[in-house]
């Protein structure tokens, strides 16, 4: 039997994130206006956890629609890719992940999986049960910011770089430029990515999937205050904050809003800051921008990579698209 725990965990998260960097966003973001908040620090072990729960309600169909293209093309990107090593960025509980580790298992390819995320419990949890279930297959986890931190751990190629769960969504247009030039910088010719999009479909639809009625994403989005509570000795009443989840019509995004449910002041005493809300005021907690194929393409082309494939769910919610690098003489063709 394998021996448990035998996955490292690197950590490259500064060892100010959560008090330089934190306290930063927080001074930037809620002393703008709009207010807003970066949705990165939605995700500490609860919020990790919420999400978690998120993926399993009838309401949030971007999970299972993903998870239904990677059940029937795995296979398909397996031989198209031949990875040796699996790279996964911001992989949370990596359980979709495993159908491509299934396929590129039986293709006999794959060697190493790398998984980066910045919530180090979820990485470290996932990387744990990844080690026990797949024999001969070398596991890292490594906790970095890849906003700030674009770093692909070094692994034999081809490799195989899976953003999985439409998180793309959750930069906006220049941030997902950076993000995709960034990542397109660190890849090598031989690399693919395989990126998850949630496309725009109907607002209901949309409008819904971010407000279930559970109450879940509600508690989700309110997790945010909890963590600048505990981080910072803020003292946000969370339950003073109502969940919003709006469709931006324009720029084709959900938006999460916390909505303050009466005036009300706000102390976060390590920046010396006392935020005063009107009765309707709110906080933007996170952005989810929704895609149409051909726009989304070309963003990735002036990003410097080229998309080679795309698939949609029996439903067409939602896409998954192999893009390799842009070469000058066309670069690898998967
Ligand atoms: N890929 C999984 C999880 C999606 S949830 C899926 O498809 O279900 C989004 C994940 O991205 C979370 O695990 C969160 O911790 C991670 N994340 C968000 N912002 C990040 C950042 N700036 N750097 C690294 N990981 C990030
Ligand atoms: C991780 N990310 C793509 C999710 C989304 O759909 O934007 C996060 C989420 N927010 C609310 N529900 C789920």
């Amino acid at each position: 039997m394998k021996t448990p725990s035998r996955f490292t965990l690197d950590d490259r998260l500064p060892a100010d994130h959560f008090t330089t960097t934190l306290r930063s966003d927080v001074l930037t973001g809620l002393g703008a206006t709009p207010r807003t908040l970066p949705p990165k620090w939605l995700y500490d072990e609860r919020g990790s956890d919420l999400f978690e729960q998120i993926t399993l309600l009838p309401e949030y169909y971007p999970t299972r629609s993903e998870q239904e293209i990677l059940a029937e093309r795995s296979q398909e990107i397996a031989e198209l890719t031949r990875a040796v090593t699996l790279v996964e960025l911001g992989s949370g509980s990596s359980r979709k992940t495993r159908l491509l580790l299934d396929a590129l298992v039986a293709g006999g390819t794959l060697r190493r999986y790398e998984a980066l995320d910045v919530s180090a419990t979820a990485l470290e949890e996932a990387c744990m049960a990844i080690d026990r279930d797949y024999e001969g297959i070398q596991v890292t986890g490594t906790v970095a910011d890849l906003e700030t931190d674009m770093v692909l751990p070094v692994g034999a190629g081809p490799r195989l770089v899976a953003f999985l769960g439409s998180t793309i969504g959750n930069f906006d247009r220049d941030q997902r430029a950076s993000f995709c030039r960034a990542l397109a910088a660190v890849l090598s010719p031989d690399d693919v990515l395989l990126l998850g999009a949630d496309l725009v479909k109907d607002p209901g639809t949309l409008v819904r999937a971010y407000d279930d009625s559970a109450g879940v994403t509600a508690e989700f989005n309110r997790n945010v205050l909890r963590v600048l509570n505990r981080e910072l000795g803020a003292d946000f009443e969370a339950d003073a904050f109502e969940h919003l989840a709006l469709w931006n019509e324009a720029e084709e995004r959900v938006e999460m809003h916390l909505q303050s449910r009466r005036a009300q002041t706000a102390k976060v005493p390590a920046l010396g800051l006392s935020l005063d809300f009107t009765r309707g005021e709110s906080i933007r907690t996170e952005l989810s921008c929704k895609f149409r194929r051909e726009t989304l393409t070309a963003e990735l082309y002036d990003a410097g990579l080229t998309v080679r494939r795309c698939w949609t769910d029996s439903g067409s919610r939602f896409a998954l698209l192999l893009a390799a690098p842009t070469a000058p003489f066309g670069g690898r063709r998967v």
